[in-house]
């Protein structure tokens, strides 16, 4: 149980105290005078307190530094009884936006995320994105990217927690899927200005058999774009010379081919059908094609050691890909996994996560992008690499937010960005039936967002 004086504050020290998967009670005052704000604590009954000093000159500011100094305080509590962490008492998603804001203010990020615990390696880490991502967020002239959501899988992977679902049970409601994304995007034309990137993602895009491929590739056609053009190709086990040319003639310039592991034993315990040969196999089949290739990896992965880990990124860095994004293992509700993973070794993932900078850095990559989430595995990051000049104008613009999002398809989130750092949001309804029905409502919901804010 955690309990605040100011029910804002409650989620965040929630956040730090499962940082440390804990079972811990919490009652916290917070006060806040001439500047001083002092934080008092009793966590499992032991009482501490804690001063720091912040003349605030608005509500907004106040509620910024009554988090930190609150969740820094019961950080260093646990931290003392428990271990620090990685990223110290940084709970949020984007480590990167706040090190930006940081830099808006005329500040260097270093000095308060050193205040906040994290590791060297880390601040050493942010530094070199915000470097190599620098082209891509700087020449950011707002604009907008299209994401197109394909929720079906050849099977459920056992660790995703992704809204999509085995192909074999929701087949039925593929045509009338593609009918209406068709729709969407259609109804959607007029909001389509200056789009710099488009992403069809998912679920596994190519899933689609090569007939209802084209229809969806042909309604993304039909709204004229040009840039950027990922396709989430994802499994091996999907792919085809068919379903690649029609990439290509698409005008498809990146796509992704993903491992998650390239130890066979691994790949039946997740419950993906294809083996480490069939990921070499579509790399050899997209060296004809003129596509970017994503190759995404997850660290710590049930059953998996140091060993096997380093095994998958040598069998990455062999394939050559243009990018390579490391997952760490996340224990989201949703996966079959949970119960294995909740017992993994924070001290294994941090050596496999060294293992991943270390070799993708000595191989020619270097990291772009960065983004966390709750319950992930010694509460550690994904990072994505790149070659050089290869990095993915859509992963940056959407973990910086620095473009408008238009998100089509059920349980797509769309953004719109509205000045001051506020940003307003729609998203679709998760479930397929749901979404099918719903569709004129989505519609114009989209419509206001994009036309009004
Ligand atoms: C939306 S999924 C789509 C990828 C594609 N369907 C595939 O499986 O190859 C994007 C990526 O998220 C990562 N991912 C999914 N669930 C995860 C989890 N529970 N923990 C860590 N990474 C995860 C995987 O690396 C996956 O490739
Ligand atoms: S990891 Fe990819 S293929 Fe597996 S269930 Fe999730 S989205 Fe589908």
């Amino acid at each position: 149980m955690i309990a605040s004086n100011y029910p804002f504050l409650t989620n965040e020290l929630y956040d730090v105290v499962r940082l440390f998967g804990a079972e811990v009670e919490v009652e916290h005052a917070l006060s806040y005078e001439n500047g001083v704000f002092s934080n008092s604590f009793s966590v499992n009954g032991e009482r501490f307190s804690s001063e720091d000093v912040h003349v605030c000159k608005d509500e907004l500011s106040f509620k910024r530094y009554a988090k930190r100094f609150s969740k820094l305080a019961l950080y260093r509590h646990l931290a003392k009884l428990y271990g620090e962490m990685p990223w110290g008492a940084l709970t949020g998603i984007r480590p990167t936006k706040l090190a930006y804001a940081e830099r808006k203010e005329g500040r260097a990020f270093e000095p308060l995320f050193r205040q906040m615990g994290v590791r060297e390696d880390n601040i050493a880490l942010i530094a070199e994105i915000l470097s190599h991502q620098r082209a891509i967020y700087e020449g950011n002239k707002g604009g907008l990217d299209l994401f197109i959501g394909i929720p079906f899988c050849p099977t459920k992977c056992a660790y995703c927690s992704f809204i999509t679902a085995d192909i074999r049970y929701t087949e039925r409601y593929l045509d009338d899927y593609l009918t209406v994304l068709e729709k969407e995007l259609a109804g959607a034309k007029h909001l389509l200005k200056d789009v710099k990137s488009v992403y069809i993602g998912g679920g596994t895009p190519l899933v689609l058999d090569e007939k209802r491929l084209e229809r969806l590739l042909k309604a993304v056609k039909d709204c004229s774009l040009s840039g950027e053009y990922t396709v989430e190709a994802g499994r091996p086990d999907v792919f085809t010379r068919g379903k690649l040319d029609l990439l290509k003639d698409y005008g498809v310039n990146r796509i992704c081919i993903n491992a998650q592991s390239f130890l066979d034993e691994t790949l039946v315990k997740i419950g993906r059908r294809h083996t480490a040969k069939d990921v070499f196999d579509a790399f050899e089949l997209a060296k004809g094609y003129p596509f970017s290739v994503n190759l995404d990896l997850i660290a710590g992965l049930e059953g998996e050691d140091e060993g096997d880990f380093a095994h998958s990124l040598k069998s990455a860095i062999a394939c050559n890909p243009d990018n390579v994004t490391v997952h760490t293992l996340c224990l989201k509700k949703g996966a079959k996994l949970k119960e294995e993973t909740d017992r993994l070794d924070g001290s294994v993932i941090d050596s496999m996560i060294a293992l991943s900078r270390a070799y993708l850095s000595e191989a020619g990559y270097a990291p772009y992008y960065l983004y966390r989430q709750k319950m992930m595995a010694g509460n550690r990051e994904n990072v994505g690499w790149t070659k050089p000049g290869k990095a993915c104008v859509y992963n940056v613009d959407v973990m910086e937010e620095i473009t408008d999002n238009l998100a089509v398809g059920a349980n797509a989130i769309s953004k719109k960005l509205c000045g001051g750092g506020r940003i307003e949001r729609y998203a679709s309804p998760k479930d397929i039936p749901t979404y099918l029905a719903k569709i004129d409502e989505i519609i114009a919901e989209k419509d206001k967002l994009f036309e009004e804010t």
